[in-house]
């Protein structure tokens, strides 16, 4: 289990072990060992926001191996911090989101059947620990939104774009496969016969026919985008964190097949809501005509 982190920006996120380490690299306490993961995320948090920003902009934030395992541990960690409310996914500098997996490593990373399999799993790990965040997960996207970046921003609750973003997913090109838990997401966001046309042809769509698709759920100016999503996701920090962690679960249930879904635990945070001191606080600030300050309780 991970207990501590320190990020690429010096921010010690649990506030220990600050001194031990470098700043430039990502850590984790993983049992008793202090292991360096990828010193290519950054990790943050500011203002009830916790941040996630993949960080190789020479190759335009291709995701390596190393980054796809550490995602898993960001996300405990950002689960487990009362202090983020939302959290949201970018990638580093302007010029993309991620141009997908680092295709640099599948010769020795993806390339025989026991290697592929490891990777495979290591992917399916990262994407399911996304899904799995019991927050607000928002994808900022900036240029180039490619392959397993795709999958990535997929995988957030909402996608935000710039006017800028360039959508592909070019698996066709390249002659390897996505997985079902890549494509029936997708399935899932834009229905069949977009998904279709996204992996037949491996083109790349712009931001004005990703929104038309339903692939992102709003376009800005891409030299708003940074204040834009960082105030959409203050708004969203300010609201009830208990009613939010209800919709989060309950949409989270939806997408699961029928016989999986546990719907017990969604009466439980439903009667959560109406038993807490935030519904109290929302009631008698609507009646002071002031504004709610929740406490997540
Ligand atoms: N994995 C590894 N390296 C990548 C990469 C990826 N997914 N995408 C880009 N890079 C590297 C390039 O090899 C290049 O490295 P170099 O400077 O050592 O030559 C560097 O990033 C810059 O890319 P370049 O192609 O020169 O920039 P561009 O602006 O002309 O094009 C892309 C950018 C993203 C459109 C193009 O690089 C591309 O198509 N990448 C592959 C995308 C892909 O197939 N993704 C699916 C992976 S499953």
């Amino acid at each position: 289990m991970v207990e501590h982190f320190h990020t690429a920006q010096g921010v010690d996120v649990s506030g220990r072990f600050a001194a031990q380490k470098p700043p430039g690299v990502y850590y984790a306490l993983l049992g008793n060992d202090m292991t360096k993961l990828t010193d290519k995320i950054i990790v943050n948090k500011s203002n009830g926001v916790g941040w996630i920003i993949l960080n190789q902009p020479d190759k335009k934030n291709a995701i390596s191996f190393e980054m796809w395992e550490a995602i898993p541990h960001i996300t405990e960690q950002f689960s487990e911090d009362d202090d983020v409310r939302v959290v949201i996914l970018r990638g580093q500098g302007g010029q993309a989101f991620s141009s997908g997996a680092d295709i640099s490593q599948f010769e020795e990373k993806r390339s025989s059947k026991s290697t592929t399999d490891r990777y495979n799993m290591t992917v399916k790990a990262a994407v399911a620990a996304l899904d799995q965040l019991a927050k607000p997960l928002i994808a900022m996207i900036q240029g180039y939104c490619l392959g397993g970046g795709a999958s990535v921003a997929i995988h957030c609750d909402i996608r935000i774009a710039a006017d800028n973003a360039v959508f592909a997913i070019p698996a066709a090109r390249l002659g390897l496969a996505y997985r079902w838990e890549d494509i029936y997401p997708l399935v899932q966001l834009i229905g069949p016969s977009f998904t279709r046309e996204l992996l037949y042809t491996g083109s790349r769509f712009n931001a004005k026919e990703a929104i038309q698709m339903g692939l992102v759920n709003r376009v800005v100016p891409v030299a708003e985008l940074e204040s834009y999503v960082t105030e959409y996701a203050a708004s969203i920090a300010a609201n009830a964190p208990l009613t939010i962690h209800s919709a989060n679960r309950t949409v989270a249930e939806a997408l699961k097949d029928p016989e999986q879904r546990d719907l017990a635990e969604i009466e439980t945070l439903v009667a959560q809501c109406f038993d807490s001191d935030d519904y109290r606080e929302g009631r008698q600030a609507f009646s002071e005509k002031r504004k709610p300050g929740f406490k997540g309780h």
